[in-house]
């Protein structure tokens, strides 16, 4: 469904990404991992647009992400919850949602990522006319995933949907977010917590200095101390000769 391949991507000349290669299947939960500045967000960044390229590919459902001028992306079917929710805190929790359907949006769309938005999060429906920023960190949350769903995405890309949440709200977002990909939407999470995303995820990705040092399924990767290994920089970050990083399972 989304294939990277080869990206090198950063800000201006400050590159980040180096040669990354990652897959996202059909209905599948995948997660990225990797140390604080190892370029997971500027590898969801680079995917939805946000980040510039400099070289390789990304292809969505047979699309050419690369080649799109980056207003076109909503219509894709990709969708993008950013870090630290960026809501627009002065508008309602209502007007956030209808600005996630995308512009000009048909009225029967919003009606129904509406009806969707508040079936996943009852909370939301309860607050439609309170302004986003004056919600709590859990709620708002909340409303950003729910903002993400509203122009129907098959995949949605989703960066540290639980930093700053409490357990309970943890567990609530966690489960819309299985609830989310139950419904048959593609997920492409960051999560800083291993134990977290490899118990949500069906595969993940591990970065490293902006290189993918190991990737499998997320059980295969649970077992083992590959993923610790990673972290601690014990696989090599910058072998030359690798086309991607190590596999597990
Ligand atoms: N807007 C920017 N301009 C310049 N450099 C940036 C920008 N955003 C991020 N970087 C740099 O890119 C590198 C990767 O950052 P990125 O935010 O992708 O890491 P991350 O893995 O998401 O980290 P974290 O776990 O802390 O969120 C870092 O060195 C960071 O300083
Ligand atoms: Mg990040």
């Amino acid at each position: 469904m989304l294939e990277v391949r080869g990206l090198d991507a950063g800000y201006g000349s400050h590159q980040v990404l180096w040669n990354v290669s990652m897959q996202v299947g059909d209905g599948e939960v995948v997660a990225l991992l990797g140390p604080n500045g190892s370029g997971k967000s500027t590898l969801m960044n680079a995917i939805s647009r946000l980040v510039d390229r400099l070289a390789g590919t990304i292809v969505f459902d047979g699309v050419a992400l690369h080649a799109l001028p980056p207003h076109r992306l909503p219509r894709t079917g990709l969708s993008h919850v950013l870090e630290r929710h960026r809501l627009f805190p002065q508008m309602t929790v209502l007007e956030n949602l209808q600005l996630g359907a995308g512009p000009g949006a048909p009225r029967d769309k919003v009606a129904r990522g509406l009806d969707k938005a508040y079936a996943l999060f009852p909370r939301l429906r309860e607050r439609t006319r309170q302004v986003a920023g004056s919600m709590s960190g859990g709620e708002q949350q909340m409303c950003s995933i729910a903002r993400g769903l509203m122009s129907e995405p098959r995949l949605l890309l989703v960066d540290e949907p639980f930093i700053g949440l409490s357990p309970h709200m943890r567990e609530e977002v966690a489960a819309a977010i299985r609830r989310i990909n139950g419904e048959g939407v593609a997920i492409l999470i960051i999560e800083q917590n291993v134990a977290v995303s490899l118990a949500m995820s069906h595969r993940a990705y591990i970065l490293r200095e902006g290189r993918v040092v190991l990737e499998g399924p997320s059980s295969a990767l649970a077992a083992g101390d590959a993923v610790q290994q990673a972290f601690l920089g014990r696989l090599p970050a910058s072998g030359g000769d690798r086309e991607a990083g190590d596999r597990v399972g």
